[in-house]
């Protein structure tokens, strides 16, 4: 398994072109099952999830072709058609790779009429049930079984019907199954207390190009009028605002000046004013955000984790590996998932003093961090790790660091350019 190398760096200076979001593409890709047109993706990231979710649609019949782009800022472009959908069954050992992989369900029952779908793996960051997903399909008519590890979801005879659906907690995914679910149901759709992250939008969006009825964008309120069919669409996938939020964070650590090609501070508000009050200056320019810090160390904060506009719990733990080397104690609570604190004993070992109680960390900050080998655990954890190898005297060795190629583009090629000193060394 590979492993990166990192040795504490100068200040970071320069700039970082942004990809496209993966939690965004990843879903854009389902949606190409909902019609037999293709369905053209520009700023796609490249990442092993998205290799993953091509496969995964291959296996169904989708045609899938990549032109790949030329430069780091430019992702890549897919052609997907879903001509006629030859098999609805994704296996357990496609979907545990990728939890991703399970927002097929919906769009197959859509068009298809059934799936079979194993219940998904993913990241070990808690129990992560897809109780809410069954319960939206369900409630616009289809009829769900688990057996054996997976689920069974049929259509009724005349496809989907509109209806409501009111989620009891806010769900990314569920709300995506919902939106998949209803745009080719017959009659209005409405989604209660849905999700409100810029992925969500940039999905409607490219659902409006392909023809569907969408209204309520950004809001908690979905209203979706089902249309007969859909058609193809040429969409741009949204710049990942994890991506450019853990970069931000990098320079936070390590001070210098970096501008982040692409990145929208109004996706990431409560990161970008967080780091505000922490002391890094941050101006939004024409192609994207820059930022300077002078490299003393940064004030401590309070921060807890919540559903969009909040801050995202995909950025906790590189906050919490900036928070190591902070003036003073932070307090980081995790409210989205349990078990995602596990980054925590390995940024110990680089001298971080850090206690957990239940779902609250408390971060009293060091004067350094000090080189070491880690493991890395998820996808986000690994990146902390990452960050906090850039600050720590000496040496750190990031152990099993495929989760980092799930969901971070070219992650080494982009630090080095701005002045890290970062290998991969390939075993
Ligand atoms: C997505 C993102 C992930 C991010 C998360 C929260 C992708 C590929 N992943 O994950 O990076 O951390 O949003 O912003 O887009 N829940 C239930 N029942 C369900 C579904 C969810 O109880 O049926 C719970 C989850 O266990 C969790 C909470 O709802 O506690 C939020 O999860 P959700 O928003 O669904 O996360 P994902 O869509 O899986």
């Amino acid at each position: 398994m590979d492993r990166i190398r990192i040795r504490k760096a100068a200040r970071l200076q320069g700039e970082i072109p942004i990809s496209g979001a993966k939690n965004a593409a990843l879903k854009l890709m389902a949606a190409c099952l909902l019609t037999s047109e293709p369905l053209v993706l520009s700023n796609v990231p490249r990442l092993a999830d998205v290799r993953a979710m091509a496969d995964l649609l291959k296996s169904f019949g989708v045609t899938v072709e990549r032109t790949p782009g030329t430069s780091l800022g430019e992702g890549d472009t897919y052609r997907f058609q879903a001509g006629t959908i030859a098999s609805s069954f994704a296996s357990y050992d496609m979907v545990r790779k990728m939890r991703a992989s399970f927002q097929v369900l919906a769009p197959l029952v859509a068009r298809h009429g059934e799936a079979k779908v194993s219940l998904p793996g993913g990241c070990a960051i808690g129990a992560r049930p897809v109780d809410m997903h069954l319960k939206a399909l369900e409630a616009l008519g289809a009829e769900v079984s688990l057996a054996d590890g997976y689920v069974l979801a049929k259509a009724p005879k005349g496809g989907l019907v509109g209806g409501r659906i009111e989620f009891s907690k806010v769900s990314v995914g569920a709300t995506e199954t919902a939106l998949m679910s209803s745009v080719l149901a017959k009659g209005k759709t409405e989604i209660g207390n849905a999700a409100r992250e810029p992925e969500i939008e940039d999905l409607c969006l490219c659902l409006i190009a392909m023809g569907a009825k969408i209204s309520g964008l950004g809001s908690g309120r979905l209203i979706v009028e089902g249309v007969k069919e859909l058609h193809g669409a040429t969409y741009a996938v949204m710049p990942d605002r994890i991506e450019s939020g853990t970069y931000a964070i990098a320079l936070a650590l390590t001070g210098g000046e970096l501008e982040l090609i692409g990145a929208r501070r109004d996706n990431n508000t409560a990161l970008y004013d967080l780091l505000d009050r922490a002391g890094t200056d941050i101006q939004e320019t024409k192609r994207g955000i820059r930022l300077y810090r002078n490299g003393a160390p940064p004030a401590a904060v309070e921060v807890t984790t919540a559903p969009f506009p909040g801050f995202p719990t995909d950025l906790q733990a590189q906050l919490m590996a900036l928070m190591t080397i902070a003036e003073g104690t932070s307090i980081i609570r995790e409210t989205i998932f349990e078990n995602r604190f596990m980054h925590v004993p390995e940024l110990g070992r680089l001298g971080a003093d850090i206690r957990v109680h239940g779902d609250v960390a408390t971060v009293r900050g060091v004067a350094k961090l000090k080189g070491a080998p880690v493991m890395a655990t998820d996808l986000r954890a690994s990146v902390s790790l990452v960050l906090a190898g850039l600050v720590a005297e000496g040496e750190t060795i990031v152990n099993r660091v495929y989760h980092l190629d799930r969901g971070f583009d070219r992650l080494e090629e982009k630090l080095r350019a701005v002045g890290a000193d970062i290998v991969r060394e390939k075993e």
